[in-house]
């Protein structure tokens, strides 16, 4: 049979253990929240950036299109804009991809099943990218110092080349992204 002090200590002990408790379940919330917070603004910026990636991903497809229909002859116009959307791709998106790299990708590590591979292949993807918009961009600087007594054959269809397997990845690499961003929503939706 437990004193009346005891009995008091005990009780004292349960209200204890029962705030230990409280404080850490509302610790746990406030990270949560702090988490969802971050991810919510990676999330902002990534996909204000992925607006304006779309559009200059589509102009890309638009300008090779001009510059097989313009020919050996004529592709000064057609170059003039690839040479900026190249130099879009090899800067402002760069940029982009680092941002994604350090700010979104952790977020879809822990979030989503399996991330850690789905991350890598991401990783694996802006790599590819970067390396394929390095070859367009040297061989639109040869195409460049050619066009004024008008380009091969061969240099337009290589430019015309490279440009497409730089679309291609650049596309498949923004559905794949947008597919796993999704996914992370869904996983951190509550409940
Ligand atoms: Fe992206
Ligand atoms: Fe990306």
């Amino acid at each position: 049979m437990k004193t009346s002090s005891e009995r008091l200590a005990d009780a004292m002990e349960q209200t204890r253990r029962k705030w230990r408790l409280r404080i850490k379940a509302e610790a746990a919330v406030a990270e949560a929240t702090i988490n969802l917070d971050q991810f919510m603004a990676a999330l902002k910026v990534v996909e204000d950036d992925h607006q304006l990636v779309l559009e200059k991903v589509q102009a890309l497809r638009n300008a090779l299109c001009c510059l097989s229909e313009a020919g050996e002859q004529q592709p000064h116009q057609a170059i003039a804009i690839l040479k900026d959307l190249s130099a879009f791709f090899g800067a402002r998106f760069a940029k982009h991809m680092e941002e994604e790299e350090k700010n979104l990708f952790p977020f879809l590590e822990q979030t989503v099943p399996e991330g850690g591979s789905l991350v890598a292949r991401l990783r694996l993807d802006h790599t590819a990218i970067l390396n394929k918009r390095q070859e367009f961009a040297d061989c639109l600087e040869i195409a460049a110092e050619l066009m004024d007594d008008g380009l091969s054959r061969a240099v337009l269809l290589d430019l015309v080349a490279f440009g497409l397997e730089l679309w291609e990845l650049l596309d498949a690499h923004a559905h794949a992204e947008t597919q796993a961003i999704r996914q992370c929503m869904v996983c951190r939706l509550p409940g």
